[in-house]
């Protein structure tokens, strides 16, 4: 199933592999990571092993039916409902038996018995994920920090995100004068995110070879965490910097919690300094069981429902289509069929999630439309290229946002609209000459996605 990439394929320089961690300490760079950062960079490397992930025989050929949609807290089939969620506590909820089970977890508290910090930003994913529904989006923020060299980026110590919260206050993460290159990025929604996991890494290069060549998005290479760091096309966040759910939770268990797991056994520090004294439980201090529950309960999630479709929400559809919007936020997307495997071969589309339509309104590629936030995915040179592209957005669930764009600073539809310039130029050029009804169509489209 594996094949390496022609480099004319995807631009994210897969060449700067072969070795990419001892060229970067035979440079300048060693003074300025820690062993630490170094460990946590060397698991981000990935085998330039793309799997098509198109799948094969009679699940192929079926005909795709559309993915379930509603905020109503029922599972979309990947896992059973489970035992009625009221009747659920730490004592009685079992990890991974099903949705009700594993949104328990997603919505677990932790306390500092239970490992959280030294440093972190919330204590449980929920607090971060709530809108409408458990695992969808909210206003809250994260901070980034970090600075060039020589055009380089690298991180502010001990990694560009900047924990908002600790444990004890001496723990306490400060941005460190000198880190000039700072971002907010606000809290997606990963209701229906399952059907995301589910799109083949060829589905997504398909989509940029259709792009023209001016709009053409980037498709960045990630490793999975979870498959000895196989290479896939990441999808997830706003810079698509992980391909999978379970990696992007083990992530996040780590640095929004300070939940250390095996993907991530060591704590975060404060700003280079090592608090590790401020949190006394062994690590791991999860053995992967919350992870995978995590990952399970957003694979359950059904898509994000259309509101009502009234005439205008038709027509604004067409003019969407008309000013090139939908080249970036692609409307409908198929998943790879049932029995295919996906992540590095750690999971096999099941039914639930297999050759369904989705209409997520993105291509998951990065653009530069002239907001990118300046931080890369990694401080490499493979990654550098994403410094300052943003991940389209997807529009899904859109209705339920009023903090728009990644640093959650546009307050409205248009005003997020008119900061799309670069790739999407076009587009704005078109919107600005838009007459009122078409102006009003377009608004009246927008939310009632
Ligand atoms: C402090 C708030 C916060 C907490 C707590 C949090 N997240 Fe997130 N989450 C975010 C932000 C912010 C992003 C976007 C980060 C980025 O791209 O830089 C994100 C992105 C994600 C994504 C990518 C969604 C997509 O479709 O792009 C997933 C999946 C996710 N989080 C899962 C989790 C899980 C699982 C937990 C609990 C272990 C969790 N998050 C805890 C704020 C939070
Ligand atoms: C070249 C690709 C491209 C085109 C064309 C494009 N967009 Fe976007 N769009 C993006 C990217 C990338 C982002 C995220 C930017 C960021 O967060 O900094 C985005 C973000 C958005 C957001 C904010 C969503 C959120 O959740 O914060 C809206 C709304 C939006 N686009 C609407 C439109 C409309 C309407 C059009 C057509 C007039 C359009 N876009 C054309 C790439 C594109």
């Amino acid at each position: 199933m594996g094949r390496r990439l022609p480099s004319t394929r995807v631009p994210v320089s897969v060449r700067a592999l072969a070795a990419p961690l001892a060229v970067l300490l035979a440079t300048s760079v060693i003074a300025q990571i820690s062993p630490r950062d170094a460990a946590r960079r060397a698991r981000f490397l990935h085998d330039a092993n793309l799997d098509a992930e198109t799948g094969s025989g009679a699940a192929s050929l079926a005909p795709a039916t559309e993915a379930p949609a509603a905020f109503d807290n029922l599972t979309n089939g990947f896992d059973p409902q489970g035992p009625p969620f009221e009747t659920l506590d730490e004592d009685t909820a079992v990890a991974l038996r099903s949705f009700n089970d594993n949104r328990f977890a997603f919505e677990e508290v932790e306390g500092i018995a239970d490992g959280l910090g030294p440093t972190y930003n919330a204590q449980s994913c929920r607090e971060c994920h709530q809108n409408i529904v458990t695992g969808g989006a909210s206003q809250v923020t994260v901070q980034r920090a970090g600075h060039l060299l020589n055009g380089q980026f690298f991180d502010s110590q001990g990694g560009s995100l900047i924990h908002s919260r600790a444990t004890h206050p001496d723990a306490m993460e400060l941005v460190t004068p000198g880190e000039p290159v700072r971002t907010f990025r606000i809290s997606p929604s990963t209701v229906g995110d399952g059907f995301v996991e589910a799109i083949a890494n060829d589905t997504l290069l398909g989509i940029r070879n259709s792009q023209p060549l001016g709009m053409r998005g980037l498709p960045v290479v990630v490793p999975v965490l979870e498959a000895n760091g196989r290479a896939r096309i990441g999808r997830f966040g706003w810079k698509g910097q992980h391909a999978s759910l379970e990696s992007f939770s083990a992530d996040a268990y780590l640095n929004e919690m300070g939940i250390t797991t095996p993907t991530f056994p060591l704590e975060n520090t404060s700003s280079g300094r090592d608090v590790s004294a401020y949190d006394t439980v062994a690590d791991p201090e999860d053995d992967g069981e919350d992870v995978q529950a995590f990952a399970n309960f957003m694979r359950s999630t059904k898509a994000p429902p259309r509101g009502a479709i009234t005439p205008a929400v038709t027509a604004g559809a067409q003019v969407f289509e008309h000013l090139g919007c939908s080249t970036c936020h692609v409307a409908s997307i198929t998943t790879a069929p049932a029995g295919t495997p996906i992540n590095g071969g750690r999971l096999i589309v099941p039914a639930a999630l297999g050759n369904k339509v989705i209409h997520p309104y993105s291509d998951f590629l990065l653009h530069d439309i002239g907001t990118g936030d300046g931080i890369p995915i990694q401080p490499t040179e493979e990654y550098a290229a994403t410094a300052n592209k943003m991940r389209t957005a997807p529009l899904w669930g859109l209705r339920t946002r009023n903090r728009l764009m990644h640093d959650g600073l546009s307050f409205t539809r248009e005003e997020a609209i008119e900061r799309h310039g670069g790739q999407a130029s076009n587009s704005r050029r078109l919107f600005r000459n838009l007459g009122a009804a078409d102006r009003a169509s377009l608004l009246a489209f927008l939310n009632s996605l």
